[in-house]
């Protein structure tokens, strides 16, 4: 379901439950979010579940309105521009698909993220902290501030909808309850570490780290040493905090151990649960 329809769903639909973080520690404070992970199926029965209670006729004009403003032209040519700069380049600007690929599947041995597939809203926010100097990174920083905010908007756009870059089917389905405790990856990103006030990773960005909505990028699939580098910056105040935040603080919290073990377990994700290795474990003794 695109974001903007599932925004509307949801500012619709008065279920919709708060994701809390505990008032405990410095950051937080009392940060309430909107968020839930969940699988693509789920989201559309939770859409179904909040469309009940709005009145029939009024419910089908809310849709149809959203499905218009969905498919207006408008979206088409800005994503239409976003795919020329990506493929071509525009002046000063290198084509986007040199380094992050012709689909934009990024080019992992190289550590080049993929855009394929990321929210609109949040790689709309990286090219702009790019651009300000806010995130820093020596390739991306002069290449954001050569592009205007219309070539901005549309490169964004052109991004967010190409597929992603691995089966978010299948990936979604893998989502082990108690993880081998000892497995320090796997348990940081499905049960996070409460005790030094870490969420699990996957209530954010969905089970198996496919990406929630428009502003919680995926992470599965995305390069080890990205993904490092990423934590690291936060924890270096080198990347914007991002909303609410929340990244940067929850990185401040991480040990070198678990920024490693969980870099390694989402890059290793999709060819972990495509081979059958990353099958959910059996119920550990004395799993909190
Ligand atoms: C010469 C190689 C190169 C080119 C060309 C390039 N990028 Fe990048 N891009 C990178 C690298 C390297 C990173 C990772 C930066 C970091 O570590 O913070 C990146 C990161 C990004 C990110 C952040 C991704 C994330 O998951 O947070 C976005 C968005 C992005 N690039 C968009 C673009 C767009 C749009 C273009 C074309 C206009 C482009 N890039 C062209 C190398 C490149
Ligand atoms: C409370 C919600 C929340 C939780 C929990 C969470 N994240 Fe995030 N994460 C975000 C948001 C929001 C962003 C986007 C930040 C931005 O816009 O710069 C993000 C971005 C990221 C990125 C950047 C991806 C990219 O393409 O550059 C990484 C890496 C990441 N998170 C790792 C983690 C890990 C590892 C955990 C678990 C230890 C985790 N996150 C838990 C909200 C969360």
């Amino acid at each position: 379901m695109p974001g903007i329809m599932r925004l509307l769903v949801r500012a619709a639909c008065s279920n919709a439950k708060p994701y809390r973080l505990p008032a405990h520690g410095s950051g937080f404070g009392y940060t309430k979010l909107f968020v839930r992970a969940q699988t693509p199926d789920a989201l559309q029965e939770e859409s179904m579940a909040c469309a009940g209670p709005i009145k029939h006729s009024l419910g089908m004009l809310f849709f149809a309105l959203a499905a218009v403003i969905l498919s207006g032209p408008a979206t088409a040519d800005t994503a239409t521009a976003g795919k020329t700069i990506a493929t071509s380049g525009a002046p000063g600007v290198v084509a986007c698909a040199t380094c992050h690929g012709a689909q934009g599947e990024g080019m992992a041995a190289a550590g080049f993220p993929y855009l394929a597939g990321q929210g609109v809203a949040y790689l709309t926010l990286q090219l702009q902290d790019f651009a300000k100097g806010e995130r820093h990174n020596p390739i991306m920083e002069p290449i954001a501030k050569a592009l205007d905010p219309a070539q901005i908007a549309a490169v964004a756009a052109y991004f967010s909808q190409l597929p992603k870059p691995f089966d978010a089917e299948a990936l979604s389905a893998h989502s082990p309850t108690y993880p081998d405790k000892d497995a320090v990856g796997a348990w940081v990103a499905n049960r996070g570490d409460w005790d030094n006030n870490i969420p699990a990773c996957t209530q954010c960005h969905g089970p198996g780290g496919i990406g929630v909505g428009n502003a919680f990028p995926g992470l599965a699939g995305l390069p080890a040493k990205y993904i490092t580098e990423q934590l690291t910056a936060w924890q270096q105040e080198k990347r914007a905090p991002g909303p609410l935040s929340l990244m940067g603080d929850i990185a401040s919290r991480m040990s070198d151990v678990q920024i490693t073990a969980v870099a390694d377990y989402f890059s290793g994700l999709p060819e972990s649960v495509k081979s059958g290795a990353a099958a959910p474990a059996p119920v550990s003794q004395g799993a909190k």
